[in-house]
């Protein structure tokens, strides 16, 4: 199968259409042929090699960790899907290729479509998983600092299905967009503390950092035990949660995921659609760190 990978750690021109070879679904996976396959942060962070710790690379990454498509393969064990079916969910081993490999899905919800499903399942999981973290009773109110991000805004709007009040930031162009997402907006930056204070009286119960930014002022505000930072390395040390998934993983809330956006009570915007010969572009939009909705890759490669 043709795919999208890197055989070096370095700028987006290191993406390369290559000739990989099929993966077949081992014991709880599924495969499916990829329709479509959505850019996150995480990716252009391993394609640079800021994930690696330092390591050299061992071997070629192919590139993307969400898509969505027909189930083809099911590996032993797996129940409650059959080929045909057309999902979404995280990639074991890569999305930007012909086939991928998924432990996790959700069915594609009926009103929606592959483009518009591929980017559901990192960002809902992502900010379900921090919400859980943060068990904030409804009737609270919540800080979502970096709301207009993929994960912000699933994480304003699972708040919000939660019976949670939520004071969330972004630059000013953006406050439209959290404020139609039923979150009071403010600003980043210095004084932060002071502004949700003004739009949240009676305190907030915790605050969920996307940002990696204004850790003193989120402290301040919730006390470090109720701050969840997935953006700040710093935090777990200042006594803040941090996570990055694993055994604290949300993934089953995709089927749910599913339903809501079937009802019309859940979104994720698309914000570019592009061919996969154009993923070093969908790199660089995603890591300009201006898109308020998915950066999509589509299979142009047959
Ligand atoms: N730990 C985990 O499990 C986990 C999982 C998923 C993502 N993440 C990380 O969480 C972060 C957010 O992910 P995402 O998918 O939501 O990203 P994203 O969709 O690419 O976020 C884009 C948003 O970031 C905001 N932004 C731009 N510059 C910023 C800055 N200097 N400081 C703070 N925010 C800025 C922008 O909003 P404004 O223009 O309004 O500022 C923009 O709308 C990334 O660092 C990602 O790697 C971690």
């Amino acid at each position: 199968m043709r795919a999208v990978w890197f055989t070096r750690y370095g700028g987006p021109e290191v993406l390369e259409l290559a000739e990989v070879p099929e993966p077949h679904p081992g014991p709880g996976h599924i495969r499916i042929q990829v329709r479509a396959a959505a850019v996150n942060p995480y990716d252009w962070k391993v394609r640079t090699g800021a994930e690696s710790g330092g390591r050299p690379l061992e071997r070629p990454v192919i590139t993307g960790q969400e898509a969505s498509g027909i189930v083809d393969e099911v590996g032993e064990g797996v129940a409650g899907v059959a080929p045909g079916d057309a999902v979404f969910g995280p990639t074991v081993r890569g999305a930007v290729a012909g086939f991928a490999l998924l432990r996790h899905w959700g069915p594609q919800p009926r009103n929606s479509d592959f483009v518009a499903s591929a980017g559901l399942a990192v960002v809902s999981e992502t900010a379900e998983r921090t919400l859980r973290h943060l068990g904030a009773p409804p009737g609270a109110t919540i800080v979502v600092h970096g709301g207009a991000g993929g994960v912000g805004q699933a994480a304003i709007q699972l708040a919000r299905l939660r019976g949670l009040a939520v004071v969330a930031t972004a630059r000013e162009a953006n406050h439209a967009l959290l404020a139609s997402l039923g979150a009071l907006p403010t600003t980043y930056g210095p004084g932060l503390a002071a502004r949700v204070a003004a739009l949240a009286p009676a305190g907030v119960a915790g605050a969920i950092d996307t940002a990696g930014t204004d850790l003193d002022e989120l402290i301040a505000l919730a006390g470090a035990p109720h701050v969840v930072s997935i953006a700040n390395h710093a935090a777990a040390a200042r006594g803040a949660v941090l996570t990055f998934g694993g055994r604290d993983s949300a993934w089953d809330v995709l089927p749910r995921i599913a339903a809501l956006v079937e009802e019309g009570r859940f979104r994720v915007p698309v914000e570019r659609v592009l061919p996969f010969r154009e993923a070093a572009e969908a790199h660089r939009l995603s890591e300009s760190r201006r898109a308020t909705g998915k950066i999509v890759l589509v299979p142009d490669l047959d």
